[in-house]
């Protein structure tokens, strides 16, 4: 294990008010997300969606990473360079799913287990050949009657830590996601209780596998009340619940806190990392900072619609959004960047560009 360089590569992920883009969704979900866009779901469509992506003039000024699915590192962009070495051509960073996602734990009605282990080790050096230098696995935690359950927690723990084991043994750095989700009506103070018993345990866990934290990211969900719960709290209040409940149980150790959306709107997420920022600045032990999927994607990929002419508006929505995350990280964002988008437009784009992008 090469300690330096997992160390400089979880630093460069986080530095400079930067953060992660996440398009790693699966063939399955990404498909799905075609399918009410009524966009056709082939693979060339997907290719053609990355690649608008990995394209977009300037967006390296903003997203340090992106997390590619399998699918997407073996294929290239219209210029025939294959994802992984384009980007990293561009400075961001090349990551990786590596889970094969969350299937029904025995014995635990309505609780879900990560899968992926099996042959991981021989896997994650294909994928560090390919030009991965992190890799990402993401465990999910329902809030409901009587769950998540200790035995949910624990195992879902335990593979987290195995995989980040494995990833810092290949020389990836590992983007550890227990996701607690929004779905439900449960209040903003048992996402908070949730929460801080799901990283406690993970880190239990990290620590006992020996992983070097210095050497991760965590990704974590923010502390929200559920989305069927009536009581909707302020972004303060969400900023200063998630702040309390991070610093009591994520070690000052750890290199960086890149935080997924989980399904919040594009404006409020921005909104609530600002006010992560502007509020805890002098009380942050690690770097707060992103790692969203579709609170960056969304409009782009309503704005595409799998259209070629509508390609450079989409960059743009996607710049913009990487804009507004990158000026939260200062707690800089303000209403302002929605109403007046043409703040934070990309430079002039080239029609040369768009060669190769549907
Ligand atoms: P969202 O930001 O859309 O939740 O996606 C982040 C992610 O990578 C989920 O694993």
């Amino acid at each position: 294990m090469n300690t330096q360089s997992l160390i400089d590569t979880s630093n460069k992920m986080v530095a400079d008010g930067k953060g992660l883009l996440a398009i790693d969704e699966s063939t399955g979900t990404c498909n799905e997300r075609f399918e009410q866009a009524g966009i056709p779901q082939t693979e060339e469509m997907r290719r053609s969606y990355r690649d608008l992506i990995v394209s977009t003039p300037g967006i390296s000024e903003s997203i340090s990473g992106m997390i590619l699915f399998d699918e997407t590192i073996r294929q290239r962009t219209g210029e025939g360079i294959p994802f992984a070495e384009a980007l990293t051509q561009k400075g961001i960073i090349p990551g990786i799913k590596v889970d094969v996602g969350a299937k029904p734990l025995a014995g635990f009605p309505g609780e879900k287990v990560t899968e992926g282990l099996d042959g991981l080790r021989e896997r994650l050096s294909n994928y560090f050949a390919m030009g991965a230098r992190f890799a990402k696995w993401r465990a999910v935690l329902t809030i409901g009657r009587e769950i998540p359950s200790r035995g949910c927690i624990q195992a879902n723990a335990d593979a987290l830590a195995r995989y980040a084991a494995l990833c810092q043994e290949t020389g990836l750095v590992p983007v550890v996601e227990p996701e607690v989700l929004m779905e439900g009506t449960h209040t903003l103070e048992t996402c908070r209780v949730v929460t801080e018993q799901v990283l406690r345990c993970v880190f239990e866990e990290l620590v006992a596998q020996r992983v070097l934290l210095e050497g991760l990211i965590l990704k974590p969900n923010m502390v929200l009340p559920g989305l069927d719960c009536p009581i909707q709290e302020s972004v303060d209040e969400v900023a200063d619940a998630t702040m309390h409940c991070l610093r009591r149980t994520v070690p000052a150790a750890v290199a960086g806190v890149a935080f997924l959306s989980g399904g919040q709107s594009g404006g409020l997420a921005s909104a609530r990392l600002n006010a992560m920022h502007l509020n805890h600045m002098a009380r942050l032990p690690w770097a707060v900072g992103f790692s969203f999927g579709r609170a960056i994607q969304q409009p782009a990929l309503s704005i595409w619609d799998g259209s070629p002419a509508n390609s450079r508006a989409a960059q743009r929505a996607l710049y913009h959004r990487a804009a507004c995350n990158r000026a939260a990280r200062f707690g800089e964002y303000t209403l302002q960047f929605e109403s007046d988008a043409a703040q934070v437009l990309p430079p002039a784009i080239p029609e040369a560009v768009f060669a190769g992008v549907v």
